[in-house]
């Protein structure tokens, strides 16, 4: 039974202190899904964090991490450097590093192989564009953005890789795909995966769907078949609308 998870994504929002108060609001909320659940604090706050939360069934994640153990990598962060935190878990190829920081697939299979051979766990994003969903090319681009991110990978490593579908043009919009097209593309992914590494290991694999998940659509998005859980952006820095969508199995 593969996982079912919903994990905050907190983007640059939150200094220390309000980082403070909104956990402090999370924890007064009652967790009654069995849905593991995550947050993705800036990394400043991710220490922090860690201690607040280390007694909690809340895991603290990383937004991002550089491909290199150390060096010469200005303003970066390393794999080594989250794990002595006390973080596990990474966020990796979200559309934002992909656009703004030209992240490219081959890049990302970098960030990924690091990250696993650092024992941490991936939370791997992809997802289309708008002008490709409306050109009909959007599960070739994902299965693009899969094959050259991870498909060097063995059967092994899939027991640390979560992955995300966030269309593009769903993120931050208010546009939410809707449950049929999460569905539809959540079951080619998991098609894609059973072709290359066979069935059990793409039923074992945790696809969360991302994009203006909201309370008033998070239970009907969750409900479908190949839909394991949400990668939460702006609903996250609410407390109650993200514990109502972590609760919304
Ligand atoms: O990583 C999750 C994020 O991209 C989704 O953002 O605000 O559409 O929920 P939002």
């Amino acid at each position: 039974m593969r996982k079912q998870i919903v994990a905050g994504n907190w983007k640059m929002n939150n200094d220390l202190a309000m980082t403070e108060s909104l956990i402090t609001e999370l924890k007064k909320h009652v967790k009654i899904s069995d849905a593991d659940m995550m947050i993705a604090p800036a990394f400043t706050n991710l220490w922090h964090a860690f201690e607040a939360l280390r007694h909690s069934d809340i895991e603290v994640v990383a937004q991002n991490m550089h491909f290199a153990e150390s060096g010469a990598y200005t303003g970066e962060i390393s794999a080594g450097m989250l794990k002595s935190v006390g973080i596990q878990t990474v966020i990796l190829g979200h559309s934002e590093r992909r656009a703004y920081f030209n992240e490219t697939d081959d890049l990302l299979a970098q960030k990924v192989n690091t990250a696993l051979k650092n024992n941490m766990r991936v939370i791997f994003c992809f997802g289309e564009e708008l002008a490709d969903r409306k050109s009909n090319n959007h599960e070739m681009v994902v299965e693009n953005q899969i094959k050259k991110a991870l498909f060097h990978l063995n059967s092994d490593a899939f027991n640390s890789l979560i992955l995300a579908y966030e269309p593009v043009w769903a993120i931050g919009t208010g546009e939410t795909a809707s449950p049929e097209q999460a569905q539809d593309m959540h079951a080619f992914i998991r098609e894609t995966l059973a072709n290359k590494y066979g069935q059990n290991l793409a039923d074992s694999v945790s696809i969360l769907y991302g994009g203006s998940v909201k309370p008033n659509n998070a239970r009907e998005i969750f409900s479908k078949p190949d839909v394991d859980g949400g990668l939460i952006g702006g609903a996250a820095l609410k407390a109650e609308d993200f514990m109502a969508i972590v609760n919304a199995f």
